[in-house]
This record gives structure tokens, sequence and C-alpha cells, in this order.
């Protein structure tokens, strides 16, 4: 037996999932890939049409928080590792409803821990619980300074408190129990499939419709970014090598202010769309600040970069203009994820 045998992907019908998805069922085709999602609004599985009758491929409609069901696969399926991702992931949500972010990613974790634990321990050595974290549990940078795996977490959401805690009791259970698991914590990712109410897509689409462009505060906030098909390959690089309890940060040595990249943004779409240059950066609009901002936030990635050789291998410029046609060609796609609830959503969010 080995962990590659039969690998449980949670969130696979999202953005980063679907990519991780792909990436593994082609990889790995003497692998079972299980897909386990509940489709929320983020979830959709128009993201996996190119490979969802691959033979080594299964989806499973599961929610995380039912811990029933989820003690009931682990007993029918007898994973060997897990890759999990499902969570609840937009800041703005958590700000305006945090029980569904402790719902899902503390007791959602939490039931998926309790069951790999219960189907594992009479042998953990050939098995993994790789949890997929954020960069933004260790809450602020000031100007200077760099996130490594030491910074202590001092996380400033709702959405970035529940990822800390799940954090922290996946490692409890490695330390407890001896469940054998790494962790990752990355940057801001963008690319295709992204939900757009994350800044890049949601931009994206807003200039595509010549709609306002709601800049929080003064747009002097600094993230790093990161192509998502980079970040597949980190995971799977951590998931063959990363060394039992330890943590990877990853990231893109690619920072932006966010004034800085919607302009980017702007410029390439002129030109993709043929419109006039400095048309779409007319739709720029200051608007309120969101609550508890994080200034920046910055990765020191030396040590996956030293350990398991990974660097990133689009550079931003490149991964923006990939991601922007990826839109274009993909209109149905917008359109699907934008009508019925979407407009509700936006309405309540940007209402001032
Ligand atoms: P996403 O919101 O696009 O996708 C989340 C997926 O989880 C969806 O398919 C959704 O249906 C599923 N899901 C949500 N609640 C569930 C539940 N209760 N049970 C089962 N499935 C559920 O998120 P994403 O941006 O792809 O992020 C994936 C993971 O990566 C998250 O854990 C997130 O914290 C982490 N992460 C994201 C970023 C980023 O920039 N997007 C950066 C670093 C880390
Ligand atoms: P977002 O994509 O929500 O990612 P995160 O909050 O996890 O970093 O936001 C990225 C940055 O863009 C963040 O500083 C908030 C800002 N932002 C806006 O200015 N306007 C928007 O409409 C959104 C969604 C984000």
């Amino acid at each position: 037996m080995s962990k590659f045998d039969k690998i449980l992907i949670t969130g696979g019908a999202g953005f980063i999932g679907s990519h991780v998805v792909r990436l593994f069922v082609n990889q790995y085709p003497n692998s079972q890939i299980y897909n386990l999602d509940a489709l929320t609004y983020a979830g959709n599985l128009e993201n996996l049409k190119d490979i969802e009758n691959s033979e080594n491929y299964t989806f499973l409609k599961v929610d995380i928080c039912d811990r029933d069901a989820i003690n009931q696969l682990f007993d029918e399926y007898r994973f060997t590792s897990v890759i999990h991702l499902a969570a609840e992931s937009h800041v703005d949500r958590s700000i305006t409803n945090p029980f569904a972010f402790v719902e899902t990613n503390i007791m959602g974790t939490l039931n998926l821990l309790h069951s790999a634990k219960s189907l594992w321990q009479d042998d953990f050595s050939n098995h993994l619980f790789y949890h997929i974290s954020t960069d933004e549990v260790y809450g602020t940078l000031g100007e200077t300074g760099l996130f490594t795996e030491e910074t202590s977490y001092d996380p400033n959401s709702p959405y970035s408190a529940s990822k800390a805690s799940s954090d922290h009791f996946v490692r409890a259970f490695g330390e407890t129990y001896g469940l054998p698991y790494v962790i990752s914590n990355c940057s801001n990712n963008y690319g295709p499939n992204q939900f757009p109410e994350k800044l890049i897509p949601l931009f994206i689409n807003n200039i595509i419709k010549k709609k306002p462009l709601p800049v929080y505060g003064d747009g002097n906030y600094t993230r790093d970014w990161l192509y998502v098909l980079d970040h597949a390959i980190a995971i799977d690089l951590i998931f063959k090598e990363g060394k039992n309890k330890q943590t990877y940060n990853i990231g893109g040595f690619n920072e932006w202010k966010n004034i800085d990249l919607v302009k980017l943004l702007c410029q390439q779409m002129d030109a993709k769309l043929g419109r006039k240059a400095g048309e779409s950066e007319e739709l720029i609009t200051f608007v309120k600040d969101r609550p508890g901002h994080d200034l920046r936030y910055a990765i020191d990635a030396s040590k996956i970069n030293k350990e398991l050789g990974w660097k990133p291998s689009v550079t931003f410029e490149e991964g923006l203009s990939k991601t922007i046609d990826w839109y274009l060609e993909n209109k149905e796609w917008l359109k699907n994820v934008t009508s019925g609830a979407y407009q509700k959503y936006y309405e309540n969010q940007y209402a001032n």
C-alpha cells in the first residue's frame, strides 16, 4: 500500500482544487483520485469537464461538515491520503457570515482529521494528510519583511482565523495521535476558473461589461500573486516529497499594490478588447475599505525552493495575459456563474 493508491482531494470542484484534480488524474494513472465537494456557490463541475470520464477519477458530492457521511466514506473507499482544499475562501464573505467559516474550515477539517486518524491509526506509515492553507494566517506585514515558516500566526479576518485554527488542529493531530501531515501556506492565486468575487476575475468581468472597478480604500494594499498552475505543481511536489510535520510557504516572489495591478489589468484588457488606451482605467472607483484590511502579504518561498527545487514558472505579465484570454474565451462559464445568486451577493457587497 502507498499514499498514492487512493487519493482523496477535497474542494476539487473549486478554483485551485480543479487544477490540482486535473494534474493528479493525468499525472497518476495508477492512482484512484476521489474529488469530494459539496458544490457550494464556489464549486463547479464544469471546471473538470475534460477529465470527468477518466477511469481513475470519481466525484463524491458530500459536505465535509457531515461527520457521519465523512466517516462512512472513509470506511467505504479506504483512502490512503487526503489533500484538503475544501473551504469557505473569501474574506469579504467571512466578514458577513463568519459562522459558515467556522463550520466548514474548522469543523469540516476536524471531521476529515478524525476519519483519517480512525482509518489509519493501526499503521500510519504510507499515509498522508496534506492541508492546503494560506499566508493570511500570518496576519499582516508592514512595508518590509516577508512571511517565513517560523512567522507566528496572527490572523485578522474571520477567514484567516478559521484557516489558522484548522492548521492548529492538523498539527495537533500530528503531535497527539501521530497522524502524518504536511501543511502549505500559499499567497494569492490567480488564473482560469477563479470565481469572480476575488479581485482579478471580478475586475476582468467588470471590465468586459464596462462596470465600475471597486478598489477598496486607497488601493495601496499589497498582495503576492501566484499563477494557479504553479501552486498545483508545488502541491504535487509537496505531496510526493514533503517531509512529515513540515510546513512549506509557497509564493510568487511577485508583490503588487492593488492599484498598480488593476492598472496593468486595464492596460492588457484594453489591448485585447481593441479599446483605446486608458479607457478601462476610467472605470476605477475607490470605495469604502474592507474592515480589518491586511496591508501587505509577502511570502519567503526559499524553503520550498531549496528543499524541493520549486519556483514559479510563469511571470505575472504572462500569467495575467493567459488568465484574461481564458475568461474572454469562456464567456459562457462566466455567464453561468454570475447569474442567479451572484447578482444578489454583488448588490449587497458593493452597496454603499
Ligand atoms: P474556492 O472557494 O474556489 O473553492 C472551494 C471549494 O470547496 C468549492 O468547490 C466548494 O464547493 C468546496 N466546499 C466549500 N465548502 C465545502 C464543504 N462544506 N464541504 C465540501 N466542499 C466544500 O477556493 P480556492 O480559492 O480554490 O481555495 C482552495 C483552498 O486553497 C482553500 O482551502 C483556501 O483556503 C486555500 N488557499 C486559497 C488561496 C487563493 O488565493 N484562492 C490562496 C492560498 C490558499
Ligand atoms: P481578494 O481577491 O479578495 O483576496 P484576499 O483578500 O484574500 O487577499 O482581494 C485581494 C486584494 O484586493 C485585497 O487587498 C482586497 C482588494 N479588493 C478590492 O480592492 N476590491 C474588491 O472588489 C475585491 C474583491 C478585493
